[in-house]
């Protein structure tokens, strides 16, 4: 198991040496190392058993720090940076030569975030350098909103993870991208569509791709382990006794079911709540035992596109 703490200073040290470290965000947890390394980048992708076309996320401290990465700011790039950083928002950029291609897995861009947590950000600026840092969960399984969510899964792997305490966002940042002027919507999240398009007009959304450019888009992602169903109704299949049934419930709990295998990710129908809940629910479902886990689609505007796109994803 790794160690948990919050010594910002054995975080830097690790991290100098060349190791990975565990990081907090309001999103997530992230796996960081440093991003202009390629041999750390490398570490990232083999810790996580991640494919090597998925490019990974560069995090800076302050937005001094994004002109090293990244040429030709767009207009609109700058006013969303301007709005919603430091926060759950993703801009890919097109790429500055001494960000290594494997941080971009080969991409003329590179995707920039400026997080909102105290730990890290302090972090981030001390540190002589940015941080490359995917969800902090092996490839495909769901992604950790808390310390000890990472050392179950990569705790092993680890020396020392940054403990900021559970997420407050609890879905990853919203991905913004840019043909020209023209801003893309290539993954959902934390910031919702309507909040970025009161900055910077309508997005074009490319959310799917067959050549994922952004494969948090791969249809099976977030996914447990138990198969996942996700739709409104609770039909329950001929084979299965309510017993071997769990349900992940937006507001209200079903009387089909027993009650101890239903959680609810926000008794008042809040979305920022159900947000913050949906990871570590979906790791309590699976922890039970249970067969197949029911999840209930949410109010689909605002945040809850971000929770429905994860469901969708979690049931291919
Ligand atoms: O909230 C978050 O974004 C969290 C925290 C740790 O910051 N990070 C995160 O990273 O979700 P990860 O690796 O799980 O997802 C990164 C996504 C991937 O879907 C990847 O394809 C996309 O970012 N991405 C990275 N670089 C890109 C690029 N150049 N163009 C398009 N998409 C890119
Ligand atoms: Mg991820």
């Amino acid at each position: 198991m790794a160690e948990m703490g919050q010594d910002i200073q054995k975080a830097i040290d690790l991290l100098v040496a060349g190791k990975l470290v565990a990081i907090p965000t309001e999103t997530v947890y992230g796996l960081a190392g440093n991003a202009l390394d390629a041999s750390v980048v490398a570490q990232i992708f083999q810790v996580k058993r991640r494919p090597h076309f998925d490019p990974l996320i560069v995090h800076i401290g302050n937005l001094n720090q994004w002109s090293d990465l990244a040429l030709d700011i767009p207009k609109a790039a700058n006013k969303l940076a301007q709005e919603f950083w430091p926060g759950p928002l993703t801009l890919v950029l097109p790429k500055h030569p001494q960000v290594p291609d494997l941080v971009s897995a080969g991409l003329p861009t590179v995707a920039i975030r400026l997080p909102n947590h105290a730990l890290t950000s302090e972090l981030l600026n001390r540190l002589p350098f940015p941080l490359a840092a995917p969800s902090a969960n092996p490839f495909g399984y769901i992604s950790p909103t808390t310390a000890q969510h990472v050392n179950q899964q990569l705790g092993h792997e680890l020396e020392y993870i940054l403990d900021g305490g559970p997420c407050v966002i609890g879905v990853e940042s919203t991905i913004v991208g840019f043909e020209d002027e023209q801003p893309l919507l290539y993954r959902r999240g934390g910031i919702a569509q309507e909040q970025i398009e009161a900055v910077c007009g309508p997005l074009k959304v490319v959310l799917k791709s067959s050549n994922p450019q952004a494969p948090g888009m791969l249809d099976a992602h977030y996914a447990p382990r138990k198969p996942l169903k996700f739709s409104s109704e609770l039909s329950l299949p001929a084979d299965l006794m309510p017993m071997h049934i769990g349900r992940l419930c937006f507001s209200k709990k079903s009387h089909k079911l027993p009650e101890q295998q239903q959680l609810v990710l926000s008794p008042s129908g809040n979305l920022s709540e159900a947000a913050q809940n949906l990871f570590a629910y979906l790791r309590l479902l699976d922890e039970m035992s249970i067969k197949i886990i029911f999840a209930e689609p949410v109010p689909d505007h605002g945040l809850g596109r971000a929770i429905n796109d994860r469901l969708k994803r979690a049931s291919s």
